[in-house]
């Protein structure tokens, strides 16, 4: 059977994806940040997951403001990366599996979440600086498959950090009752705070950042409660993006086990958390 072993999150700032690529994880503006992945590269290393679920947001490239789904599951067998202007260079395809995400879109439904089906999906930063902080170390050829799940955290109105809990409790569901022995890791990315525009461009609130990171791991159901008001007002507009970590977190027990937990800020403008989460027993 297919099995979560694990969940991490991290935030998907697009001049980390710079730096990786210009190769400046040890200059000293960067050093700390990227020290903060090397646990859990290792700890992947050990355990070898077969499989990502990257939730994330879309940014503009897959779905611009005309056509937004909430929640929009790839289903297909590779993914393609584009270039967004950051000066990132386009990355090759992502390896899908198409025949998971079907499983996955259809427990998803039976549970009363109507996801959007993507048989085609460009993948953009909120993807790609992800999976490239925890694989780059290997060939791609080498590195998990992937299935991307984005939530819209862009155009309003947004769902609710209540609703991505108990759509991970949905993708838990899928994976447990997936016959292929598997082992799977399910990845919130984006947040903590900030915010790229307005007059409150910059601000970043490290005490919520920390709190929320806590109470991610100890107490869901406080993050449950909070109002998307509430997070953009403490965290920024941007700073929603953290309702996503939610789907990682109702994907494994109530009680968890933190195997690493690291925060910097800032990174570019906003604060960077980093969890590695798995069931307690
Ligand atoms: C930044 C953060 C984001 O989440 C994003 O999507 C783009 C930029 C930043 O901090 O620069
Ligand atoms: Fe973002």
């Amino acid at each position: 059977m297919a099995k979560i072993i694990g969940g991490m999150t991290t935030s998907h700032i697009p001049a980390i994806g710079n730096a990786m690529h210009d190769k400046l994880e040890q200059e000293p503006y960067w050093k700390r940040f990227f020290d903060g992945y090397e646990p859990v590269k290792e700890w992947l290393d050990e355990v070898q997951p077969d499989l990502a679920i990257v939730v994330y947001n879309d940014h503009g490239l897959n779905f611009f403001l005309n056509q937004v789904p909430t929640f929009a599951l790839g289903c297909a067998d590779s993914y393609q990366n584009d270039d967004e202007g950051w000066g990132i260079p386009a990355s090759a395809d992502v390896k899908g599996d198409a025949e998971l995400s079907w499983h996955i879109a259809e427990t998803m439904i039976r549970d009363e979440f109507d996801i959007t089906t993507c048989q085609e999906m460009k993948v953009d930063h909120g993807f790609m600086v992800p999976m490239n902080l925890f694989w780059r170390d290997k060939p791609m050829a080498q590195w998990p498959k992937a299935i991307p799940l984005a939530v819209n955290t862009v155009q309003h109105p947004l769902t609710s950090a209540k609703r991505c809990y108990d759509l991970g409790k949905s993708l838990r569901k899928a994976v447990d009752s997936y016959p292929e022995d598997m082992k799977v890791v399910v990845i919130g990315t984006g947040g903590l705070s900030h915010q790229l525009q307005g007059e409150r461009a910059g601000i970043i609130d490290v005490d919520f950042d920390l709190e929320c990171m806590d109470k991610i791991i100890n107490d869901p159901s406080w993050m449950t409660g909070l109002s998307n008001d509430y997070i953009m007002e403490k965290a920024g507009t941007e700073g929603i993006e953290v309702i996503m970590w939610m789907v990682m977190r109702g994907a494994l027990n109530d009680k968890v086990e933190v195997l690493h937990k690291h925060y910097h800020a800032p990174i570019s403008n906003t604060g960077a958390g980093v969890l590695l989460l798995t069931d307690a027993e």
